[in-house]
């Protein structure tokens, strides 16, 4: 295996492709996502920027990933040689007290195509979040749209009047500023995700 983040975007391209069809807004966010796997380069003199080192929360998950429906993704994640490099991008929440946990610590986020990431494609960001077990990723919302492929772990993801766990190998698709939240149990979540539309407006806890 050619062991590189274009071989994770291959993988990510190739998973897609036999993906089974869902609804017209799922549909149509699977082949843009593929569409964008698809054709990422290597970005010309791309220097990651120092990031945080979740090893620790990563390394089950995607050993977890390995057993489920996107396997393929999880070995590809696996075989890397270079570490993706997670970033917490958030502003502290708003309602949390001075004293509760650092969720930097326990949230990441590895962009992998995108207009800082290691590879390039028009008009998208595409990326890894992972959370640490127990974890209570607060609501949340940005102006993409955002498709995401749960790679391992069962959370919880709730949106306005919707609550449920998800799989590992089925999608999630939350509409333009729709406010969304996740939370872990036993297990750490893997998930890929996809956006596009405005993909320069960061996410902003609500
Ligand atoms: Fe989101």
């Amino acid at each position: 295996m050619d062991a590189s983040f274009s071989s994770v975007a291959r993988t990510i391209a190739a998973h897609l492709a036999s993906a089974p069809s869902s609804t017209e807004e799922i549909d149509a966010a699977v082949q843009h996502l593929r569409r964008s796997a698809g054709v990422a380069v290597p970005r010309e003199g791309f220097v990651a920027m120092p990031g945080r080192d979740h090893a620790a929360i990563l390394a089950p998950a995607i050993a977890a990933g390995l057993d489920h429906g996107a396997a393929d993704i999880a070995a590809a994640l696996a075989a890397l040689p270079t570490p993706l490099v997670w970033h917490y991008h958030y502003a502290p929440h708003p309602g949390s007290p001075p004293d509760a946990e650092d969720l930097a610590e326990r949230i990441g986020f590895a962009e992998l195509i995108g207009p800082r990431a290691p590879l390039t494609a028009p008009a998208c960001r595409v990326g890894f979040t992972l959370l640490a077990p127990a974890t209570c990723y607060p609501q949340h919302a940005h102006p993409a749209i955002e498709l995401y492929l749960v790679i391992s772990g069962h959370a919880q993801w709730t949106t306005p009047g919707d609550e449920r766990i998800v799989p590992p190998g089925a999608f999630v698709l939350h509409s333009a500023s729709k406010p969304h939240a996740m939370r872990t149990f036993a297990e750490p979540l893997l998930a890929l995700y996809g956006w596009r539309g405005d993909i320069d407006t960061p996410a902003f806890y609500l």
